[in-house]
Protein backbone atom coordinates (compact mmCIF):
# COMPACT_ATOMS: atom_id res chain seq x y z
CA UNK A 1 0.00 0.00 0.00
CA UNK A 2 1.57 3.23 -1.17
CA UNK A 3 2.19 5.96 2.14
CA UNK A 4 -0.91 8.22 1.89
CA UNK A 5 -0.11 12.34 1.74
CA UNK A 6 -2.10 14.14 4.58
CA UNK A 7 -2.94 17.36 4.36
CA UNK A 8 -5.73 19.63 6.28
CA UNK A 9 -6.62 23.17 6.09
CA UNK A 10 -5.98 26.23 8.78
CA UNK A 11 -8.70 28.37 9.38
CA UNK A 12 -7.53 31.99 10.78
CA UNK A 13 -10.04 34.37 12.62
CA UNK A 14 -10.80 36.74 9.41
CA UNK A 15 -11.32 33.30 7.24
CA UNK A 16 -13.51 32.03 9.90
CA UNK A 17 -15.51 35.36 9.44
CA UNK A 18 -15.14 34.91 5.40
CA UNK A 19 -16.92 31.37 5.76
CA UNK A 20 -20.25 32.79 7.76
CA UNK A 21 -19.20 32.57 11.51
CA UNK A 22 -21.52 35.70 12.47
CA UNK A 23 -24.45 34.44 10.09
CA UNK A 24 -27.06 34.17 13.11
CA UNK A 25 -29.92 32.59 11.13
CA UNK A 26 -27.65 29.75 9.73
CA UNK A 27 -26.08 28.88 13.26
CA UNK A 28 -29.02 28.70 14.97
CA UNK A 29 -30.42 26.32 12.16
CA UNK A 30 -27.51 24.01 12.58
CA UNK A 31 -28.11 24.35 16.17
CA UNK A 32 -31.53 23.37 15.84
CA UNK A 33 -30.61 20.06 13.86
CA UNK A 34 -27.78 19.62 16.11
CA UNK A 35 -30.37 19.54 18.83
CA UNK A 36 -32.42 16.58 16.57
CA UNK A 37 -29.21 14.80 16.53
CA UNK A 38 -28.64 14.60 19.88
CA UNK A 39 -32.42 13.69 20.53
CA UNK A 40 -32.08 10.84 18.49
CA UNK A 41 -28.94 9.40 19.43
CA UNK A 42 -26.93 10.47 15.86
CA UNK A 43 -23.64 11.40 18.32
CA UNK A 44 -20.91 10.28 21.02
CA UNK A 45 -19.55 12.46 23.44
CA UNK A 46 -17.02 11.04 25.67
CA UNK A 47 -17.65 9.27 29.34
CA UNK A 48 -19.32 6.44 30.08
CA UNK A 49 -22.92 7.33 29.24
CA UNK A 50 -21.28 9.02 25.72
CA UNK A 51 -22.66 12.13 27.05
CA UNK A 52 -19.67 14.31 28.54
CA UNK A 53 -18.59 18.08 27.77
CA UNK A 54 -15.36 17.22 28.14
CA UNK A 55 -12.30 16.97 29.78
CA UNK A 56 -10.97 19.66 32.44
CA UNK A 57 -8.23 20.69 34.33
CA UNK A 58 -8.61 21.61 37.58
CA UNK A 59 -6.53 24.16 38.86
CA UNK A 60 -5.73 23.81 42.66
CA UNK A 61 -6.79 26.74 45.24
CA UNK A 62 -2.50 26.78 46.25
CA UNK A 63 0.54 25.18 44.94
CA UNK A 64 3.77 24.82 46.13
CA UNK A 65 4.85 25.42 42.34
CA UNK A 66 4.94 29.57 42.04
CA UNK A 67 4.56 28.71 37.26
CA UNK A 68 0.94 26.70 38.32
CA UNK A 69 -2.04 28.56 38.18
CA UNK A 70 -4.56 28.26 40.46
CA UNK A 71 -8.40 27.99 40.55
CA UNK A 72 -10.37 31.00 40.27
CA UNK A 73 -14.18 32.20 38.66
CA UNK A 74 -14.02 30.63 34.86
CA UNK A 75 -10.25 29.58 34.98
CA UNK A 76 -10.29 26.19 33.42
CA UNK A 77 -9.01 24.63 30.39
CA UNK A 78 -10.83 21.89 28.61
CA UNK A 79 -10.78 19.77 26.03
CA UNK A 80 -14.12 18.86 24.15
CA UNK A 81 -14.64 15.84 21.75
CA UNK A 82 -17.24 14.75 20.11
CA UNK A 83 -18.28 12.77 17.07
CA UNK A 84 -21.91 13.68 15.06
CA UNK A 85 -23.25 12.06 12.61
CA UNK A 86 -26.31 12.94 10.24
CA UNK A 87 -25.13 15.04 7.31
CA UNK A 88 -21.54 16.22 9.07
CA UNK A 89 -20.26 12.73 10.38
CA UNK A 90 -17.56 14.16 11.50
CA UNK A 91 -15.23 14.20 14.38
CA UNK A 92 -13.82 16.68 16.49
CA UNK A 93 -12.37 18.73 19.20
CA UNK A 94 -12.67 21.74 20.93
CA UNK A 95 -9.96 22.82 22.85
CA UNK A 96 -9.68 25.90 25.06
CA UNK A 97 -7.92 28.16 28.40
CA UNK A 98 -10.38 30.59 30.12
CA UNK A 99 -9.03 33.53 32.02
CA UNK A 100 -11.24 36.17 33.29
CA UNK A 101 -8.01 38.73 33.70
CA UNK A 102 -7.15 38.50 30.51
CA UNK A 103 -9.24 41.08 29.09
CA UNK A 104 -8.40 43.84 30.94
CA UNK A 105 -4.59 42.22 32.09
CA UNK A 106 -3.46 41.14 28.78
CA UNK A 107 -5.56 42.64 25.93
CA UNK A 108 -6.89 38.98 25.11
CA UNK A 109 -10.47 37.50 25.18
CA UNK A 110 -11.25 35.63 28.52
CA UNK A 111 -10.75 32.62 27.10
CA UNK A 112 -9.02 31.35 23.63
CA UNK A 113 -10.37 28.48 21.42
CA UNK A 114 -9.38 26.21 18.77
CA UNK A 115 -11.46 23.29 17.08
CA UNK A 116 -9.63 20.59 15.41
CA UNK A 117 -12.18 18.25 12.65
CA UNK A 118 -11.41 14.77 11.54
CA UNK A 119 -12.07 12.09 9.59
CA UNK A 120 -14.39 9.69 11.00
CA UNK A 121 -13.02 6.68 10.08
CA UNK A 122 -9.41 7.38 9.59
CA UNK A 123 -8.62 10.06 12.06
CA UNK A 124 -6.89 12.05 9.45
CA UNK A 125 -7.35 15.98 10.46
CA UNK A 126 -9.70 17.96 8.08
CA UNK A 127 -9.26 21.21 9.88
CA UNK A 128 -7.70 23.19 12.20
CA UNK A 129 -9.28 26.60 12.93
CA UNK A 130 -9.74 29.52 15.12
CA UNK A 131 -12.52 28.55 16.99
CA UNK A 132 -13.29 31.96 19.50
CA UNK A 133 -16.17 33.38 17.30
CA UNK A 134 -17.14 29.51 16.23
CA UNK A 135 -17.72 29.14 19.82
CA UNK A 136 -19.48 32.21 20.84
CA UNK A 137 -21.72 31.78 18.06
CA UNK A 138 -22.91 28.40 18.45
CA UNK A 139 -23.36 29.21 22.26
CA UNK A 140 -25.73 31.82 21.54
CA UNK A 141 -27.47 30.47 18.94
CA UNK A 142 -28.24 27.92 21.83
CA UNK A 143 -30.65 30.25 23.77
CA UNK A 144 -31.80 30.88 20.16
CA UNK A 145 -32.39 27.68 19.30
CA UNK A 146 -34.76 27.51 23.00
CA UNK A 147 -36.42 31.00 22.06
CA UNK A 148 -37.76 29.21 19.35
CA UNK A 149 -39.37 26.40 20.81
CA UNK A 150 -39.77 27.15 24.64
CA UNK A 151 -40.56 30.69 24.69
CA UNK A 152 -43.86 32.33 24.27
CA UNK A 153 -45.07 33.53 20.81
CA UNK A 154 -46.08 36.80 21.77
CA UNK A 155 -42.56 37.42 23.63
CA UNK A 156 -41.64 41.15 22.93
CA UNK A 157 -39.18 42.04 25.73
CA UNK A 158 -35.50 40.93 26.24
CA UNK A 159 -33.53 41.20 29.43
CA UNK A 160 -29.75 40.64 28.59
CA UNK A 161 -27.52 39.91 31.99
CA UNK A 162 -24.25 40.75 31.19
CA UNK A 163 -22.85 42.32 27.97
CA UNK A 164 -19.59 40.72 26.77
CA UNK A 165 -18.71 38.37 24.01
CA UNK A 166 -21.13 35.37 25.05
CA UNK A 167 -24.22 37.97 25.60
CA UNK A 168 -23.26 39.25 22.51
CA UNK A 169 -24.06 36.17 20.59
CA UNK A 170 -26.88 35.12 22.81
CA UNK A 171 -28.96 38.33 21.81
CA UNK A 172 -28.18 37.71 18.78
CA UNK A 173 -29.99 34.23 18.31
CA UNK A 174 -32.78 35.17 20.68
CA UNK A 175 -33.71 38.53 18.54
CA UNK A 176 -34.09 36.65 15.34
CA UNK A 177 -35.95 34.11 17.15
CA UNK A 178 -38.59 36.73 18.38
CA UNK A 179 -40.50 38.05 15.64
CA UNK A 180 -42.58 40.15 17.87
CA UNK A 181 -39.60 41.81 19.97
CA UNK A 182 -39.97 45.15 20.46
CA UNK A 183 -37.80 46.07 23.67
CA UNK A 184 -34.35 45.05 25.05
CA UNK A 185 -32.82 45.32 28.50
CA UNK A 186 -29.07 45.78 29.23
CA UNK A 187 -27.58 45.35 32.22
CA UNK A 188 -23.65 45.07 32.60
CA UNK A 189 -21.81 45.77 36.14
CA UNK A 190 -19.50 47.84 33.81
CA UNK A 191 -21.92 50.53 32.76
CA UNK A 192 -19.41 51.09 29.48
CA UNK A 193 -19.98 47.45 28.39
CA UNK A 194 -23.95 47.70 28.09
CA UNK A 195 -23.54 50.82 26.13
CA UNK A 196 -21.01 49.38 23.59
CA UNK A 197 -23.17 46.52 23.25
CA UNK A 198 -26.53 48.79 22.89
CA UNK A 199 -24.77 50.65 19.67
CA UNK A 200 -23.69 47.41 18.13
CA UNK A 201 -27.16 45.88 18.23
CA UNK A 202 -28.69 48.59 17.04
CA UNK A 203 -27.33 49.13 14.29
CA UNK A 204 -28.36 45.11 13.12
CA UNK A 205 -32.12 45.09 15.38
CA UNK A 206 -34.58 47.40 15.21
CA UNK A 207 -34.57 47.11 18.57
CA UNK A 208 -35.67 49.79 21.56
CA UNK A 209 -32.30 49.34 23.94
CA UNK A 210 -32.94 50.15 27.19
CA UNK A 211 -29.24 50.53 29.43
CA UNK A 212 -30.24 49.48 33.36
CA UNK A 213 -28.13 50.34 36.30
CA UNK A 214 -29.90 47.46 38.21
CA UNK A 215 -30.51 43.84 37.94
CA UNK A 216 -34.12 43.93 38.79
CA UNK A 217 -35.18 45.88 36.24
CA UNK A 218 -33.68 44.09 33.36
CA UNK A 219 -35.50 41.51 34.66
CA UNK A 220 -38.78 42.01 35.84
CA UNK A 221 -40.95 43.26 31.83
CA UNK A 222 -38.30 40.64 30.23
CA UNK A 223 -40.45 37.52 28.36
CA UNK A 224 -37.20 36.23 27.61
CA UNK A 225 -33.67 37.00 29.89
CA UNK A 226 -30.29 35.66 28.92
CA UNK A 227 -27.56 35.65 31.74
CA UNK A 228 -24.22 34.99 30.72
CA UNK A 229 -21.91 36.80 32.89
CA UNK A 230 -18.49 36.18 33.85
CA UNK A 231 -16.66 37.57 37.18
CA UNK A 232 -16.48 37.11 40.96
CA UNK A 233 -20.02 39.27 41.25
CA UNK A 234 -22.60 36.27 40.85
CA UNK A 235 -26.15 37.06 38.97
CA UNK A 236 -28.19 36.70 42.11
CA UNK A 237 -31.98 36.08 40.66
CA UNK A 238 -34.73 36.79 43.19
CA UNK A 239 -37.88 34.64 42.00
CA UNK A 240 -41.05 37.43 42.22
CA UNK A 241 -38.93 39.35 39.27
CA UNK A 242 -39.62 36.72 36.76
CA UNK A 243 -42.61 37.36 34.92
CA UNK A 244 -45.53 34.78 34.28
CA UNK A 245 -44.95 33.15 31.21
CA UNK A 246 -41.31 33.93 30.74
CA UNK A 247 -38.29 32.09 29.30
CA UNK A 248 -35.40 32.87 31.37
CA UNK A 249 -32.17 31.43 29.63
CA UNK A 250 -28.46 30.98 31.97
CA UNK A 251 -26.33 30.30 29.65
CA UNK A 252 -23.43 31.33 32.26
CA UNK A 253 -23.74 30.87 35.74
CA UNK A 254 -27.06 32.37 37.78
CA UNK A 255 -28.49 31.80 41.07
CA UNK A 256 -32.08 31.33 41.33
CA UNK A 257 -34.12 30.66 44.63
CA UNK A 258 -34.30 27.43 45.92
CA UNK A 259 -37.84 27.85 45.12
CA UNK A 260 -37.68 28.94 41.26
CA UNK A 261 -36.07 25.75 40.64
CA UNK A 262 -38.63 23.62 42.27
CA UNK A 263 -41.14 25.59 41.14
CA UNK A 264 -41.26 26.42 37.35
CA UNK A 265 -40.71 24.38 34.77
CA UNK A 266 -36.61 23.45 34.14
CA UNK A 267 -34.94 22.56 30.80
CA UNK A 268 -31.39 21.75 30.43
CA UNK A 269 -29.74 21.80 26.92
CA UNK A 270 -29.06 18.03 27.33
CA UNK A 271 -29.54 16.77 30.95
CA UNK A 272 -26.86 13.39 30.44
CA UNK A 273 -24.29 15.56 29.95
CA UNK A 274 -25.44 17.36 33.28
CA UNK A 275 -25.56 14.52 35.28
CA UNK A 276 -22.36 13.61 34.16
CA UNK A 277 -21.18 16.71 35.34
CA UNK A 278 -22.98 16.20 38.67
CA UNK A 279 -21.10 12.65 39.15
CA UNK A 280 -17.97 14.27 39.01
CA UNK A 281 -18.92 17.15 41.71
CA UNK A 282 -19.93 14.08 43.68
CA UNK A 283 -16.59 12.87 43.43
CA UNK A 284 -14.30 15.67 43.84
CA UNK A 285 -12.83 16.68 47.16
CA UNK A 286 -15.21 19.17 47.45
CA UNK A 287 -18.12 17.41 46.45
CA UNK A 288 -20.67 19.01 44.28
CA UNK A 289 -19.31 22.61 45.65
CA UNK A 290 -16.31 22.34 43.32
CA UNK A 291 -19.12 22.87 40.66
CA UNK A 292 -20.80 26.20 42.44
CA UNK A 293 -18.89 28.92 40.27
CA UNK A 294 -18.89 27.32 36.94
CA UNK A 295 -22.08 24.48 36.64
CA UNK A 296 -24.87 26.45 35.37
CA UNK A 297 -26.69 23.51 36.69
CA UNK A 298 -24.59 23.35 40.18
CA UNK A 299 -28.16 24.17 41.95
CA UNK A 300 -29.90 20.92 40.42
CA UNK A 301 -27.80 18.98 41.96
CA UNK A 302 -27.74 20.65 45.28
CA UNK A 303 -31.03 20.08 45.02
CA UNK A 304 -31.03 16.37 43.85
CA UNK A 305 -28.61 15.74 46.53
CA UNK A 306 -30.84 16.70 49.21
CA UNK A 307 -34.06 14.76 48.04
CA UNK A 308 -35.86 18.40 47.15
CA UNK A 309 -35.95 17.86 43.46
CA UNK A 310 -36.62 14.30 41.25
CA UNK A 311 -34.49 13.50 37.94
CA UNK A 312 -37.72 12.15 36.76
CA UNK A 313 -38.63 15.30 35.98
CA UNK A 314 -36.26 17.15 34.41
CA UNK A 315 -36.13 17.88 30.44
CA UNK A 316 -33.94 17.95 27.68
CA UNK A 317 -34.08 20.38 24.94
CA UNK A 318 -32.86 17.63 22.69
CA UNK A 319 -36.19 15.58 23.52
CA UNK A 320 -38.37 18.80 23.13
CA UNK A 321 -37.08 19.65 19.38
CA UNK A 322 -37.71 15.96 18.32
CA UNK A 323 -41.13 15.78 20.06
CA UNK A 324 -40.09 13.41 23.24
CA UNK A 325 -41.26 16.17 25.82
CA UNK A 326 -44.19 19.23 25.15
CA UNK A 327 -42.53 22.41 25.50
CA UNK A 328 -44.66 24.62 27.50
CA UNK A 329 -47.42 23.24 29.26
CA UNK A 330 -49.21 26.81 29.53
CA UNK A 331 -48.66 30.19 28.24
CA UNK A 332 -48.06 30.68 32.12
CA UNK A 333 -45.43 28.65 32.53
CA UNK A 334 -42.60 30.15 33.77
CA UNK A 335 -39.39 28.31 31.82
CA UNK A 336 -35.86 27.91 33.28
CA UNK A 337 -33.95 27.00 30.20
CA UNK A 338 -30.03 26.06 31.32
CA UNK A 339 -27.40 25.81 28.77
CA UNK A 340 -24.08 23.99 29.32
CA UNK A 341 -22.55 23.89 25.69
CA UNK A 342 -21.55 20.93 24.27
CA UNK A 343 -18.77 19.49 22.05
CA UNK A 344 -21.67 18.31 19.55
CA UNK A 345 -22.60 22.14 19.13
CA UNK A 346 -18.80 22.98 18.11
CA UNK A 347 -18.66 20.06 15.65
CA UNK A 348 -22.07 20.64 13.42
CA UNK A 349 -20.81 24.40 13.10
CA UNK A 350 -17.03 23.66 12.68
CA UNK A 351 -17.62 21.37 9.48
CA UNK A 352 -20.52 23.60 7.90
CA UNK A 353 -17.94 26.47 7.96
CA UNK A 354 -15.18 24.29 7.10
CA UNK A 355 -17.46 23.05 4.02
CA UNK A 356 -17.80 26.45 3.63
CA UNK A 357 -14.65 27.62 3.76
CA UNK A 358 -13.01 24.70 1.06
CA UNK A 359 -15.82 25.90 -1.25
CA UNK A 360 -14.45 29.48 -1.62
CA UNK A 361 -11.01 28.40 -0.81
CA UNK A 362 -10.33 29.74 2.12
CA UNK A 363 -7.29 29.30 4.56
CA UNK A 364 -4.17 27.78 4.59
CA UNK A 365 -3.65 23.67 3.42
CA UNK A 366 -0.82 22.80 5.50
CA UNK A 367 0.93 19.23 5.33
CA UNK A 368 1.42 16.95 8.22
CA UNK A 369 3.59 14.62 5.94
CA UNK A 370 4.09 13.14 2.65
CA UNK A 371 4.92 9.96 4.06
CA UNK A 372 4.21 8.80 7.38
CA UNK A 373 7.93 8.22 8.72
CA UNK A 374 6.35 5.17 10.56
CA UNK A 375 3.53 2.93 9.07
N1 LIG B 1 -22.95 27.34 28.11
C1 LIG B 1 -22.02 27.48 27.19
O1 LIG B 1 -22.02 26.80 26.16
C2 LIG B 1 -20.96 28.52 27.38
C3 LIG B 1 -19.97 28.67 26.40
C4 LIG B 1 -19.03 29.67 26.57
C5 LIG B 1 -19.09 30.48 27.70
N2 LIG B 1 -20.07 30.30 28.63
C6 LIG B 1 -20.14 31.14 29.83
O2 LIG B 1 -20.60 32.43 29.47
C7 LIG B 1 -20.18 33.35 30.47
C8 LIG B 1 -19.78 34.66 29.81
O3 LIG B 1 -18.58 34.50 29.07
P1 LIG B 1 -17.96 35.69 28.18
O4 LIG B 1 -16.93 35.07 27.31
O5 LIG B 1 -19.04 36.49 27.56
O6 LIG B 1 -17.23 36.54 29.30
P2 LIG B 1 -16.79 38.08 29.16
O7 LIG B 1 -15.74 38.26 30.19
O8 LIG B 1 -16.54 38.45 27.74
O9 LIG B 1 -18.09 38.89 29.60
C9 LIG B 1 -18.71 38.78 30.84
C10 LIG B 1 -19.48 40.07 31.11
O10 LIG B 1 -20.25 39.87 32.30
C11 LIG B 1 -20.20 41.08 33.05
N3 LIG B 1 -20.56 40.76 34.44
C12 LIG B 1 -19.82 40.08 35.35
N4 LIG B 1 -20.51 39.93 36.49
C13 LIG B 1 -21.70 40.52 36.30
C14 LIG B 1 -22.85 40.68 37.12
N5 LIG B 1 -22.89 40.21 38.35
N6 LIG B 1 -23.92 41.34 36.61
C15 LIG B 1 -23.89 41.84 35.35
N7 LIG B 1 -22.82 41.70 34.51
C16 LIG B 1 -21.74 41.05 34.98
C17 LIG B 1 -18.78 41.56 32.86
O11 LIG B 1 -18.63 42.93 33.18
C18 LIG B 1 -18.60 41.29 31.35
O12 LIG B 1 -19.03 42.36 30.54
C19 LIG B 1 -19.09 32.64 31.25
O13 LIG B 1 -19.58 32.29 32.53
C20 LIG B 1 -18.80 31.40 30.47
O14 LIG B 1 -18.42 30.31 31.27
C21 LIG B 1 -20.99 29.34 28.49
Amino acid sequence: MDRKKVEFRFLSEPDMIQAGVLDTRRCTEVMDDTFHLLGNGDFVMGGYNQSDHGCMLWYPKESPFPNMPLAGPDRRYMAMPAYVGGRYNCCGVKWYGSNVTNPRERGLPRSILLVCLNDAVTGEPLAIMSANLLSAMRTGCVPGVATKYLARKDAESVGVIGCGVISRACARGILVNMPNVKRMYLNDIVRASAEKFAEELSKEFEVEMIITDSLKDAVVDSDVISVAAAGPVPVVIDRNWLKPGCLFTATGHAELSEECWIENRVVFDYWPMHELWYHEGQMHPDGIESTRTWAPSYQMFRLLEEGKANKDGIVSLSDVVVGKKPARESEGDRIIFISGGLPAEDVTWGYTLYEEAMKQGLGQTLTLWDKAHWL
